[in-house]
């Protein structure tokens, strides 16, 4: 089954309580907080203050990106402001090994994102740590960005390496996902889909979530 993530970075931030009623309402499993710094990416957005905000109004599973500089400085504030998953980025870690395991010991699933130009390679050492990988289709800061095809090899080939091996590991995607990019992606291997512009850019919240979870799931079938 194909999860779908909603990402808050598109949604209304005067009204998040009734954005995150909506898109539970239409089905989304999780909700996907982009987190960022103005250092590892050049844009800021919201901090552990907002996702303590929302868990007390929501049973979603929370889906933190971490796209910061010093990412291993903030696992224990988003850990106890309610955080399900954090997901670090391999470029931002020098100690990537230790930071997924800070987030393990912190009560959190562990998660590993990639850049579009980050090669597969560097997950060699580290997937034994991690319950779920993302790759970025597009370069992390913004949203509504196109979506960048040369990923989807990528996708197709981490999810022959979790197959040969018997990973059973999430395969995430994140960035210009739509309707037509989530069958691509789906038909690639990837079974977690956070989409920002083509849920909350959308006034039928539920028609959006539909078109997603359709899209995936024609995939899966064919
Ligand atoms: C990009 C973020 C994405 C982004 C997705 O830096 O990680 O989560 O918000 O937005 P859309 O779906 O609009 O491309
Ligand atoms: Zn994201």
């Amino acid at each position: 089954m194909t999860i779908i993530a909603p990402s808050l970075l598109a949604a209304d931030f005067a009204n998040l309580q009734q954005e995150v009623e909506q898109v539970t309402e239409a089905g989304a499993q999780w909700l996907h907080f982009d987190i960022m710094d103005g250092h590892f990416v050049p844009n800021l957005t919201m901090g552990p203050a907002t996702v303590a905000a929302l868990r007390s109004k929501s049973k979603l599973v929370f889906d933190v990106h971490l796209m910061l500089a010093r990412p291993q400085d903030f696992i224990e504030p988003f850990a106890r402001a309610g955080a399900d998953i954090i997901t670090v980025h391999a470029e931002a870690c020098i100690h990537l090994h230790r930071v997924l395991q800070q987030i393990r010991t912190a009560g959190c699933r562990p998660a590993v994102a990639l850049n579009p130009a980050t090669p597969l390679y560097v997950l060699d050492y580290i997937l034994d740590e991690v319950d779920m990988v993302l790759l970025m289709t597009v370069n992390p800061g913004f949203g509504g960005q196109d979506f960048i095809p040369a990923v989807l090899p990528k996708i197709a080939a981490l999810a022959q390496r979790f197959k040969q091996e018997q990973r059973n590991l999430l395969l995430q995607v994140d960035g210009g996902i739509t309707p037509e990019t989530a069958a691509l992606v789906c038909r690639a291997g990837a079974n977690v889909l956070v989409a920002g512009s083509a849920i909350f850019g959308c006034p039928d919240r539920i028609g959006a979530v539909n078109s997603l979870i359709q899209a995936a799931g024609i995939m899966e079938t064919s």
